[in-house]
């Protein structure tokens, strides 16, 4: 079970000016009622998608299948996708799977090496084509996810690998990709026809970065022998502790502190900072989530807000040594959000060694363990010393179970600060000039009007080169 401890982001301990009130949280009480009425209205409704999948046993068991069909005879599986079809297999991976999992003989590791290319940074695809293409290709999987099917990042890199695949298998091709893609029509859905792949289904109500808890990140998940089943329980347990304490759950009153801190605490920016390797991608998860959703020009009214709090990622201790400088004594801006892990998968003893130096002999036979939780209540104690708030998310372990908790209380949250904040959280229109401009570039027929827009950038000024 995970739980939220939130103490430390009240005026008690970080001051009136800084810190969530009661008086505050009373305040907002009637509107977090209804935001949670209104989004329980929307699943209700069938309007978000995302809350089925927990409970989709249908999309579990066509993944299972697949699984079967592919898992004892793939030792590498290359996932191509970027954004909502990509960070979520990428958290998956490491917070479920040892950091080293790639390195393991494929005996130990059960499944295949899992590749997660959300970029097309040619030296990367390169790299990964020759690592992978070292061993012959009989044991490649090509997992392409685009719901779209368009996106050009995804796009470019399945015609590679598609290419790759039929010059070492010759007709033998198809039966190595599986493509998750919208079921009923696009681009990546009608090649994947006409080809003959296996195909999974992004499901057309749910937006990419709610799409974890799909075909979508579930595949990859199985596939290296993550338990799906628990990981889709636990977020099944999340939505009924949610729904059993309306405005008294752990999601109403996270998004409550968030929203308070946001619009009354002068916190626009919100940090995400695991005491975890494992959970860190995690974070990357929850950026897309939160910007995509909430980072938004016009409320629902049609009124310029320019609204949206920025989500910043930390690594303890890591970021210790490098950002607490600024989130101590820089602008009192941030709301910290740590992940912590009463235990962790694996532990780790300091030797009895040094008894004659003064400076380490604190050290001696401690566990990593308990020097990593020392410093994440270091440093909630050295930011609220200086009336910076934080919050704790607490994982007993990193479970599947917990994981799934995590994923759905997020996914929530948004929902909720969603209507908090009067914003649609489900589109992203700012993301499309960005592409179409890629595509008018790139020289694709019938984006002539951004072809000239774009026509000043492409050129360096050099009156403003130094
Ligand atoms: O959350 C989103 O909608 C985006 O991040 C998409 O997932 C991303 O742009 C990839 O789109 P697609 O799955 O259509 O290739």
């Amino acid at each position: 079970m995970i739980q939220l401890y939130w103490k430390n982001a009240t005026d008690k301990v970080v001051g009136d000016a800084h810190g969530v009130s009661q008086a505050d949280l009373d305040e907002l009480k009637p509107r977090m009622c209804q935001a949670h009425e209104a989004v329980k209205a929307q699943i209700d409704a069938g309007r978000l998608g995302y809350a089925a999948l927990p409970t989709h046993a249908g999309y579990a068991a066509q993944v299972k299948a697949l699984v079967d069909k592919y898992r004892s005879t793939t030792t590498d599986l290359v996932v191509l996708g970027i954004g909502g079809s990509a960070l979520g297999n990428i958290a998956l991976q490491a917070a479920l799977n040892p950091a080293i999992y790639n390195l393991l003989s494929d005996a130990r590791r059960g499944g295949p090496r899992l590749f997660v290319l959300d970029n097309v940074d040619p030296a990367m695809v390169s790299d990964t084509l020759k690592l992978v293409g070292r061993r012959g290709a009989r044991g490649l999987l090509v997992n392409v996810i685009s719901k779209s099917g368009e996106t050009a990042e995804t796009a470019s890199q399945f015609m590679i690998f598609r290419e790759m695949l039929k010059k070492k298998l010759g007709d033998d091709f198809a039966s190595h990709i599986v493509a998750t893609t919208d079921t009923e029509k696009g681009t990546l859905h009608e090649i994947a026809i006409a080809d003959g792949y296996d195909m999974l289904a992004v499901p057309g109500d749910v937006g990419g970065r709610f799409s974890v808890l799909s075909p979508v990140g579930l595949f990859s998940a199985a596939m290296c022998g993550i338990d799906i089943d628990e990981l889709l329980a636990g977020a099944a347990e999340m939505q009924e502790r949610i729904a059993t304490a309306p405005c008294m759950n752990p999601a109403c009153r996270l998004a409550a502190i968030k929203y308070i801190a946001t619009t009354a605490k002068g916190k626009p920016t919100h940090v995400m900072m695991p005491y975890s390797n494992r959970l860190y991608p995690l974070a990357d998860w929850y950026r897309q989530l939160w910007a995509e959703s909430l980072g938004k020009r016009v409320d629902r009214d049609g009124n310029e807000v320019f609204t949206g709090p920025t989500p910043i990622k930390a690594l303890g201790t890591t970021d210790q040594h490098s950002q607490v400088q600024l989130y101590r004594e820089g602008p009192n801006d941030k709301l910290t959000v740590f992940l912590e892990v009463k235990k962790h998968p694996k532990d780790v003893r300091v030797p009895d060694d040094f008894a004659d130096v003064p400076g380490l002999t604190y050290l001696r036979k401690t566990k990593l363990s308990k020097l990593l939780s020392a410093e994440k209540v270091a440093t909630e104690y050295a930011l609220a010393a200086s009336n910076r708030p934080s919050v704790t998310i607490r994982f007993d372990e990193i479970m599947p179970h917990s994981v799934g908790e995590f994923i759905y209380l997020y996914e929530f949250v948004t929902s909720l600060m969603g209507e908090l904040l009067n914003i649609d959280a489900y589109d992203q229109p700012a993301v499309e000039l960005g592409k179409k401009a890629t595509f008018a570039l790139m020289g694709r027929e019938g984006y002539d009007d951004v072809a000239a827009d774009i026509k000043p950038f492409t050129r360096v000024d050099r009156n403003y080169l130094s």
